[in-house]
């Protein structure tokens, strides 16, 4: 991307940003419910958006900054083309939620809150999705999928493939 490129899209970013702002309240207070408004909006939380948000309310951006990476509801990156969400609730735990994080870690080669260098697919953890009958769950593209131990992750995996190659076969 040129140096143009860039700038005229993050011109466009935050001038997106601002009208998602507009009408707000200031109070300090409205920093998390602003910070979830702007994130519905493009997706994540770019350095744009924490500088227009600190600005908006009169805040340093650290404090912006240190509340994003403390809750892990925002992400710093886009989201992928597919979201793959891993219920770590008590159940899901009770039946090896975490192996089964580390299966999707090991397979994406990334880690929770992070997007594939393809952008297709990004990784977090959720709380319970309340179908703990079917743990361990995993939402794929907002569908629970139950039973999701290593060789579904795999199974899982597969069908995106086989779906991107029908794709490229049609184009
Ligand atoms: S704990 Fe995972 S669905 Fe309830």
């Amino acid at each position: 991307m040129t140096d143009v490129n860039r700038a005229r899209e993050e011109a466009e970013l935050r001038q997106q940003i601002r009208q998602t702002l507009k009408g707000s309240g200031r109070q300090k207070e409205n920093l998390i419910p602003l910070l979830q408004k702007v994130q519905a909006r493009v997706g994540y939380l770019p350095r744009e958006a924490m500088l227009e948000i600190a600005d908006f309310l009169g805040i340093p951006a650290i404090d912006v900054y240190g509340v994003v990476t403390f809750y892990n509801q925002f992400r710093l990156n886009p989201p992928g083309k597919h979201s793959i969400r891993v219920c770590l609730g008590t159940a899901c735990h009770m039946k090896g939620g975490y192996i089964t994080l580390d299966a999707w870690k090991r397979r994406l080669d990334i880690g929770p809150g992070e997007t594939t260098p393809d952008r297709e697919f990004d990784l977090d953890t959720v709380a319970c999705v309340g179908c703990c009958v079917m743990a361990p769950v995993t939402v794929v593209d907002e569908r629970p999928e139950g039973k999701v131990e290593p060789t579904k992750v795999d199974g899982i995996l597969l069908a995106f493939e086989r779906e991107r190659e029908k794709d490229k076969d049609n184009q």
